[in-house]
């Protein structure tokens, strides 16, 4: 409709010029005062013409009545003037025909707003804190972080997407105290990230035990102790350095495996630790603008004025921070991809950090600081269960979609022998099950995982809109070939699937404009459920008449082909097969 919507805007811009004099409004202007009327009797497009009164000094009703005159286009078949109202109510065949070539000939960039050509964007997702579990928290940042990629990229952004890794911090001394005491290099190694977490969660309870058990001033040997290796491995000690880059990789490698399964490639790993040195340079023009003020010992940037806390830059003994690396890490970014925009997608307890270390940036006279972008999302439980990290009682990303990969594969297994083809089905539909399922609310949204829910063939799932995907494939295999619009007059469900077609560019803009990939997801659903209720009322491939048959193939096509992209654009594989 997009186009269309654009189309009939520049029509009544020189409707308008040629009405009521040159140079009143653009036809840009206008497109914005466009809308859908809620009642389809009236039209598929209004104008609200009260809207032009002030400009055009006229009442609405004598505007509506003026312009009627001299509008017209193929693809609108009535133009009426009711009660202020312009209406257009669309010429279905027309309509569908240049909807669906616009499918056809702008292939895999149909919908694309191409607003990001010549542009770069940076998102910085997913982002696990090495050693720690990689859990179902993560969810949120990795799958919105990968589909905004997705999503940029399809509208022409060069995008770089990063993994900053939590690779550096105080939970390394711990780590190194833990695999020191009880842990061993055949246990990691075959164990990966799991027993690292084991370790990790051993010493922390052991911590915290100490503390207990001391009384009044909670004193910890432990906790002292992993204080020391940890400034040991920031003086470079041999030995630390060594066991911290092996815990990284191993690490690394473990989250890799989860990427692959989501398609997930990621452009650069530079994580915290690779700052360290990038830091001085920014606190010292921090210092030198005069923005830091000592408080109790540590340095901090004063927010008051904003109505913010104060953002902590040095802690007393002089060691950096969270914002501190996070500012170093954007002045980097900024130098090394002079990138349009940076996007940060974390959990929404984040959101203060983000706002405070903007608000830094901006002091500092950076001129970009209006280029970076935080894009918070809200918390997930699993069946109700909420999480904790510190005591390892927590869901992994890896156990969720290992879990619904195996149910996949259990159901797929009855009805297929064939044992490659159901770990492929139990992958493209285990996986886009988890992710549809997270994607169709609001990002904002708080959210409680049922794995039943998420997996059921009946309902708005991932299972029931790949299953659409299926169908159309295996139309036009039996069609043999995509078909044709032709003359043939429209019924309302084809009509309806040639309307929700042309809805996806304007879908695409609105998930870009919001940074809200459940906009898409949406999308995916009207269609499919537009799809659907066509494929149950017409006949498509054993329709006896030639035209019809063929306008039905084309229209079948373009679901397919469009159907296709927007489940990419949520990291989404689209089988042909189910
Ligand atoms: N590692 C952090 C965490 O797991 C997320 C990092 C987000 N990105 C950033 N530039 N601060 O909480």
């Amino acid at each position: 409709m997009l186009v269309l919507k654009k189309k009939t805007a520049a029509i009544l811009a020189s409707a308008v010029s040629e009405k009521f004099g040159e140079g009143l409004l653009t036809a840009e202007e206008i497109y914005t005062m466009l809308e859908y009327p809620p009642d389809k009797s009236m039209g598929d497009i209004a104008l609200p013409c009260f809207r032009l009164s002030r400009t055009l000094r006229r009442s609405p009703v004598q505007i509506a009545d003026t312009l009627k005159e001299s509008v017209s286009d193929a693809e609108f078949c009535e133009i009426s003037s009711v009660g202020g109202y312009l209406n257009f109510k669309i010429e279905p065949t027309a309509f569908a025909k240049r909807v669906v070539s616009d499918v056809f000939s702008q292939g895999e960039k149909y919908g694309s707003p191409l607003s990001g050509v010549g542009k770069t964007v940076v998102l910085d997702y997913s982002s696990p804190n090495v050693a720690k579990p990689f859990h179902i928290g993560h969810l949120g940042t990795t799958v919105i972080g990968h589909s905004l990629k997705l999503i940029h990229e399809f509208a022409g952004y060069k995008c770089i997407g990063i993994n900053y890794l939590g690779d550096w911090g105080t939970q390394f001394g711990k780590l190194i105290v833990a695999y020191k005491k009880w842990g061993n290099k055949e246990l990691v190694e075959k164990g990966g990230v799991d027993e690292l977490v084991k370790l990790y969660v051993k010493i922390n309870n052991a911590i915290k035990d100490e503390e207990d058990a001391s009384g009044e001033n909670k004193h910890s040997p432990l906790a002292d102790e992993s204080r020391a290796e940890f400034l040991k491995l920031e003086q470079g000690e041999e030995e630390n350095l060594a066991l911290w880059r092996w815990f990284v990789d191993v690490s690394l490698e473990e989250y890799q495996k989860t990427y692959a399964l989501l398609g997930i490639e990621f452009d650069s790993y530079k994580g915290e630790s690779f700052y360290t040195d990038k830091m001085p340079a920014q606190v010292e023009r921090l210092r030198n603008m005069g923005l830091l003020e000592i408080d109790d010992g540590a340095s901090i940037v004063n927010l008051d004025k904003w109505n913010m806390p104060v953002c902590l830059i040095l802690k007393r003994d002089g060691s950096t921070l969270y914002p501190t690396r996070d500012i170093a890490a954007a002045v980097y970014r900024k130098g090394e991809y002079n990138f349009d925009k940076a996007i940060y997608v974390t959990s929404a307890a984040q959101s203060l950090h983000f706002a405070q270390w903007f608000k830094v940036v901006e002091l500092m006279g950076y001129d970009w600081h209006n280029e970076l972008v935080h894009v918070p999302y809200g918390t997930v439980s699993i069946n109700g269960a909420k999480l904790a990290t510190r005591t390892g009682n927590v869901i992994l990303l890896k156990d969720l979609f290992a879990e619904a990969m195996s149910r996949v594969y259990d159901i797929a297994k009855e009805k297929n022998p064939d044992e490659a083809k159901c770990r492929e089905i139990a992958e493209k539909v285990g996986i886009g099950a988890v992710i549809f399922y997270y994607l169709s609310n609001n990002r904002m949204r708080d959210i409680n995982f049922v794995m039943e829910e998420a997996l059921a063939f009946e309902g708005n799932t991932g299972p029931y809109v790949q299953y659409t995907y299926a169908r159309a494939c295996s139309v036009l295999e039996k069609a043999e070939g995509e078909g044709k619009m032709t003359n043939a007059p429209l019924t309302e469900p084809e009509i309806t699937l040639a309307k929700t077609l042309a809805l996806f560019p304007e879908r695409v803009e609105s998930a870009l404009a919001d940074y809200e990939p459940s906009v898409i997801t949406r999308f995916i659903l009207d269609l499919a459920a537009a799809f659907n209720r066509f494929y149950h009322e017409c006949k498509i491939a054993n329709c006896e008449d030639a035209d019809t048959r063929n306008s039905r193939i084309a229209l079948t096509a373009a679901t397919k082909r469009v159907l296709g992209t927007a489940l990419h654009l949520i990291c989404m594989q689209s089988p042909e097969k189910i």
